[in-house]
């Protein structure tokens, strides 16, 4: 193998079922430490940069469904290597061309310490742009999904809300999300592990593939 080949991609330095690695570090709203999240969901993403025409448009969405998140008990972080005083002034743009203001945090992770413990930049990228990382991560600290999008692709809102629906649904019911799966739709059971039932069932995927029952 080459060193290419053996280098870790974005998103592989963690795993789902992983603690977020804990940080302290400035933002916009003041410093702002990982662990004073636990007991609420929090999104933790990162954007390429600052006063890029993808990222705004992140933001500027995001900023609009920022209630839906925090009806969902769940907190938004966002992370680039721009300074703090970037992200003000990229914040005061937003604001004043997209008449939305973007109050949750922006961290500055100017020496990427942030981004390398999250595997959100590369070890072979020549720039120091992270990619479109999403961390979602429960209560408890640990990261239950994750999304990893280029530079020229924006994220979903609607998406991003769907994904902490579905875990918060699964949480809630110990049941799974089929594919597809908006909140209110039917779950899924898990599958038995007992051959006597997968013998009785009536028909050939009624041991495996199931209704939970009721709506989530
Ligand atoms: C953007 O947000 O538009 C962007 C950021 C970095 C590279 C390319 C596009």
């Amino acid at each position: 193998m080459d060193e290419q080949t053996t280098l870790p991609a974005p998103c592989a330095g963690l795993r789902i079922g992983d603690i977020a690695p804990d940080f302290e570090a400035r933002s916009t709203i003041g410093p702002v430490r990982l662990s004073n999240y636990r007991k609420r969901w929090l999104v933790l993403f990162s954007h390429p940069a600052d006063f890029t025409p993808v990222c705004t448009t992140e933001f500027v969405a995001l900023a609009h469904e920022a209630a839906a998140f925090e009806q969902r008990n769940c907190a938004l972080m966002a992370l680039s290597v721009d300074s703090l005083f970037s992200h003000f002034a990229w914040l005061r743009m937003i604001r004043d061309r997209f008449a939305v203001e973007v109050r949750f945090p922006i961290v500055e992770d100017p020496t990427l310490v942030i981004g390398r413990a999250f595997g959100m930049v590369s070890a072979q990228d020549n720039d120091s742009a992270t990619v479109r990382t999403t961390f979602f991560i429960d209560p408890a600290g640990i990261i239950r999904a994750m999304t990893c999008y280029p530079a020229n692709l924006g994220r979903s809102v609607p998406e991003m809300l769907r994904i902490l629906d579905g875990l918060q649904a699964i949480d809630a019911r110990g049941a799974l999300a089929p594919a597809n799966w908006q909140p209110g739709e039917a779950m899924l059971s898990p599958p038995s592990q007992d051959l006597d039932e997968v013998y009785a069932a009536t028909d050939i995927t009624g041991w495996f593939l199931r209704d939970s029952g009721g709506e989530a």
